[in-house]
């Protein structure tokens, strides 16, 4: 497969932050619609990628559930994440934990089985077909009720050997973690890992009570972390991993621009940073994309990159496979820079 970002990073590391939602890329938003007979409001890709001009979280969700109308079947499913894996693959990335949205597609009528058997096509195949291994997390809409969240882990139990995890998205603001307190303890109960969403437009009181109320194991961004210097030390102090995504926080306006992106700053005070795409399609870069940026544009040294693929590994769920850990660890350590 050729892509224009074949040629980016590709230092081995793990994937922890991801919406397969988000891998649609414009070309195949348009085949599915038309394979499906639905009808998207943009003429072409051109004037869909028009549309990719975000002033926060929220506009940018908007198109988001709006171009997940045209996924409808199994197949779908398996062509977005077969799409993503290629180009995660190609990318250096040899191990992806990926997020699903089920409310959003639940919604619309499509079945939970159908986005998880279709996912599965793709993810039980991918380290045949892509060499890279897979965990899936289930994502709950945070500004849907707690009681949906609920009936979506419910229903979610005849797949949970496909599912790691929970994690929490969409808009954070005015939707605290506690919200979703016996959710999350009703998942711990049922064996699953816990992640969420805190401090990428929420206060730095979100990161502390996804750790305290919900008990997660890494924080999605935590940027905002930054703000509270008794967090930072917490944070580092527990060595609490925080899956940052900064191609993201510039298209979502989080940060100004990348020369202001705190990952420096955080490096230097001790967190356990890692460097992910979140919604590649849509923020202009895949994986291996968002560590040339931060290379270029930060100044990293090779030394800081190889910390955070690192991390990447130490923080990802892999604790039923430490063999494999081990094997990617060492490919960060042999790895020879261009
Ligand atoms: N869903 C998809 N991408 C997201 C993000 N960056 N923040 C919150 N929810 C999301
Ligand atoms: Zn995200």
């Amino acid at each position: 497969m050729t892509s224009p970002y074949d040629a980016s990073m590709p230092l081995p590391k793990a994937e922890l932050h991801l919406h397969v939602e988000g891998t649609l890329e414009p070309e195949l938003a348009f085949e599915l619609a038309a394979r499906n007979g639905v009808r998207l409001p943009y003429g072409d890709t051109d004037e869909l990628r028009k549309a990719y001009q975000f002033e926060d979280l929220q506009s940018f969700l908007n198109l988001y559930y709006e171009l997940m109308a045209v996924l409808r079947t199994e197949q779908d499913f398996a062509d977005l994440a077969n799409a993503y894996l290629a180009r995660a693959a190609a990318q250096g990335v040899r191990h992806a934990e990926i997020f699903f949205d089920p409310q959003a597609h639940t919604k619309r009528g499509v079945e939970l089985g159908t986005v998880v058997e279709g996912l599965w096509r793709a993810l039980g195949s991918s380290e045949a077909n892509h060499g890279v291994s897979t965990r899936l997390i289930m994502c709950f809409l945070r500004d849907d009720s707690a009681e949906s969240a609920m009936e979506t882990l419910r229903a979610a139990e005849p797949y949970l050997d496909r599912i790691t995890g929970v994690g929490l998205d969409s808009a954070e603001v005015g939707h605290p973690p506690v919200k979703f307190r016996e959710v999350y303890e009703a998942a711990a109960a049922l064996g699953l890992r816990r992640v969420a969403h805190a401090g990428e437009e929420g206060p730095p009181a979100y990161i502390t009570e996804a750790l305290d109320v919900l008990g997660v194991e890494r924080v999605d961004h935590g940027l905002r972390c930054m703000e509270d210097p008794a967090l930072v030390e917490r944070l580092v102090r527990e060595r609490v991993p925080l899956t940052l995504c900064p191609l993201s926080n510039v298209r979502l306006r989080t940060v100004d621009v990348l020369a202001d992106h705190p990952l420096p700053a955080m490096l230097d005070a001790g967190l356990m940073c890692t460097v992910n795409s979140d919604d590649p399609a849509y923020f202009g870069g895949y994986a291996g994309d968002n560590f040339d940026a931060v290379r270029s544009t930060l100044g990293l040294s090779e030394d800081r990159l190889r910390e955070l693929a690192r991390n990447s590994f130490a923080a990802s769920f892999l604790e039923d496979d430490e063999e494999r850990r081990e094997r990617y660890l060492a490919e960060v350590e042999a790895y020879e820079f261009p």
